[in-house]
């Protein structure tokens, strides 16, 4: 399968970032190791801090050019109508990441606008929720 993971605002700095909530790897060594354990899957990897860039990224590839996408929109989850539009906008599955259990946090972060319109939402789970957001595209 080719599956693109988008990391939203500030989670370049997974690993240096607040790490008693995100811990300590960095997603580039994730990335590696999720690309090790699926030899067979093609895994692509987006980062950006900007909402738009964001947005273009879900649209280019939003009509099977990829089997599947893992967004963690950061921060955009709990204010950006535009990401959750341009994921009505397209075909392509996406699926909800969060490292931390956004509903266990402050009351800010308890609302998501891309989970009504994304095919599931995986929170809580450290870094594994990724491994666990593969799992679910292979299984659907
Ligand atoms: C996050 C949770 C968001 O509330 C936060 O703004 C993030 C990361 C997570 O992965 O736990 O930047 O999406």
């Amino acid at each position: 399968m080719n599956i693109l993971i988008i990391n939203g605002p500030n989670l370049n700095l997974l690993g240096v970032r607040e790490k008693t909530i995100y811990g300590d790897v960095s997603f580039e060594k994730q990335f590696n190791s999720l690309s090790e354990k699926y030899p067979t899957d093609n895994l692509i990897y987006f980062q950006s801090n900007s909402e738009g860039d964001i947005v273009t990224e879900i649209q280019k590839n939003g009509f099977g050019e990829v089997d599947g996408i893992i967004l963690n929109a950061a921060a955009y989850t709990h204010t950006s109508l535009a990401i959750a539009d341009a994921i009505s906008a397209i075909t392509t599955p996406v699926i909800e990441v969060h490292i931390s259990n956004i509903f266990k946090r402050e009351q800010v972060r308890h609302n998501s606008f891309i989970a009504p319109v994304c095919a599931g939402s995986i929170s809580g789970f450290g870094l594994d929720s990724y491994r666990l957001a593969i799992e679910a595209l292979k299984g659907e």
